[in-house]
């Protein structure tokens, strides 16, 4: 069968592979896919939604895989479905999970999920009224997709101020923004295959999402990850049982069931796994972790999303570690470099490309994160003196990459 996979970056790259080493796929198509993608895997320009059903008919898609957010918020999953083509990814009005975090957050309340306490505000006028019921730090979100720029941490009153007039005069903001609290604890990524009814999870992967080694500096897309994350098993049932299920059962009451991945940013506390946030789509650079471990045929995966059936459905996977390290050019996430020339000499991590572009001259960055090593190995260890011996040999001047992915401690409190 053939497939199509929308978006450009290492995550589009690692649902590639994943494909790719499935029996039953004969060929795989990106659109638009970058230069780097382009050396393994056709990628093709299409323009706009009435393109891709074009091409899907022409080429006889079996299925289309949206990768990033963006295109499901505009409802490019229902107008496929409306034309009977098989996707993979949830309705626009599922994907509110992640497009809306005040619908999220109503969701969570109504339904019980753990999550940190919150006021939905307007302007700024309001936050002096839910500033007493939160101590500081305090953390101010926008509303809608922010492309990650819509989070800010606050110590105090005055950059609560400015934070809450800067949010709301970004378009992200304009529906408003959230007042969180703070949450104490570690990070991990979790992502659900859900058929609307059912759900099977993943292995727990972690991104590291501060530019600066020991979680330092601005955030960015993710700088690294590394799956699995054994501390975060002890976890893993009331995750299911507490989060997925009443999350899986509040969308199916809403009437607009989850039918795609779901992605748990999940904050585990001293009382428990708490959601940060939901994505509908998989999560990069987790993706190019978790998916180099799945050995559960990924065609017979998405088949069992999209038909509903994923009940009893149970994943198996490589008894193994896997690490991503990102290469970001410099002045990311600020505005950054372009156009440096990238070499790679043979190496044994995997190159996943995200933003890169060719000429005459060979590969160039076109992008702020560039490419992603990954490594698989027996041991974490292993991985990750692989991966940053292959980081070390690569010729891509001025590169930025973490020297500590996989290095953080998780405590199971
Ligand atoms: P988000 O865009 O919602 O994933 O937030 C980006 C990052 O901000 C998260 O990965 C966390 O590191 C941090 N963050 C978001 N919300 C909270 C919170 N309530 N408490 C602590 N950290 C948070
Ligand atoms: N790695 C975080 C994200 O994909 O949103």
């Amino acid at each position: 069968m053939k497939v199509l996979i929308i978006g450009s970056g290492g995550r589009e790259h690692a649902i590639a592979d994943a494909f790719a080493r499935s029996s039953e796929c004969t060929k795989i198509y990106l659109s638009p896919g970058n230069a780097g993608i382009a050396k393994e895997y056709e990628c093709v320009p299409l323009a706009d939604k009435m393109q891709i059903l074009e091409f899907v008919q022409k080429h006889n898609i079996a299925m289309v895989f949206i990768g990033p957010e963006q295109p499901i918020s505009e409802g490019l999953s229902d107008f496929l479905r409306e034309h009977k083509v098989r996707v993979l990814a949830p309705s626009r009005a599922a994907a509110q999970l992640e497009t809306s975090k005040a619908f999220a957050k109503r969701i969570m309340q109504n339904y019980g999920v753990p999550t940190a306490r919150y006021r939905f505000i307007q302007s700024a006028a309001e936050l002096d009224f839910c500033m007493q019921e939160f101590s500081f730090p305090v953390v101010l979100k926008a509303d809608g997709l922010a492309a990650g720029k819509g989070v800010i941490i606050c110590e105090d009153r005055s950059s609560a101020v400015k934070a809450a007039e800067a949010l709301l005069s970004q378009k992200a903001g304009q529906s408003g923004i959230l007042v969180e609290e703070y949450l104490m604890g570690w990070e991990t990524s979790l992502f659900a295959f859900c058929d609307g009814k059912d759900f099977v999870t993943s292995l727990f992967s972690q991104d590291h999402k501060q530019l600066y080694d020991n979680d330092r500096g601005p955030n960015t897309g993710g700088m690294g990850a590394i799956c699995p994350i054994s501390e975060a098993e002890t976890y893993r049932q009331v995750i299911e049982d507490e989060i997925l299920s009443p999350v899986l059962k509040a969308m199916q009451n809403e009437g607009i069931p989850y039918e795609g991945i779901l992605y748990l940013g999940l904050m585990i506390t001293r009382e428990g796994p708490k959601v940060i946030e939901f994505n509908c789509r998989f999560g990069d650079p987790e993706a190019q972790v978790v998916l180099p471990l799945l050995q559960t045929d990924f065609v017979l995966l998405c088949n069992a999303v999209i038909d509903h059936k994923i009940q009893g459905l149970k994943l198996s996977w490589k008894n193994a570690h896997a690490i991503a390290v990102v290469a970001a050019a410099p002045g990311y996430p600020g505005p950054y470099t372009k156009g440096i020339p990238i070499k790679i000499p043979r190496i044994k991590s995997k190159v996943m490309y995200a933003g890169v572009s060719e000429d005459a001259s060979g590969l160039k960055s076109s992008g702020g994160r560039v490419l992603a090593l990954v490594n698989v190995a027996e041991s974490a260890q292993e991985a990750r003196e692989a991966v940053y011996r292959d980081m070390d040999a690569i010729d891509f001047q001025g590169k930025v990459y973490r020297k500590d992915i996989g290095l953080r401690e998780n405590q199971v409190f």
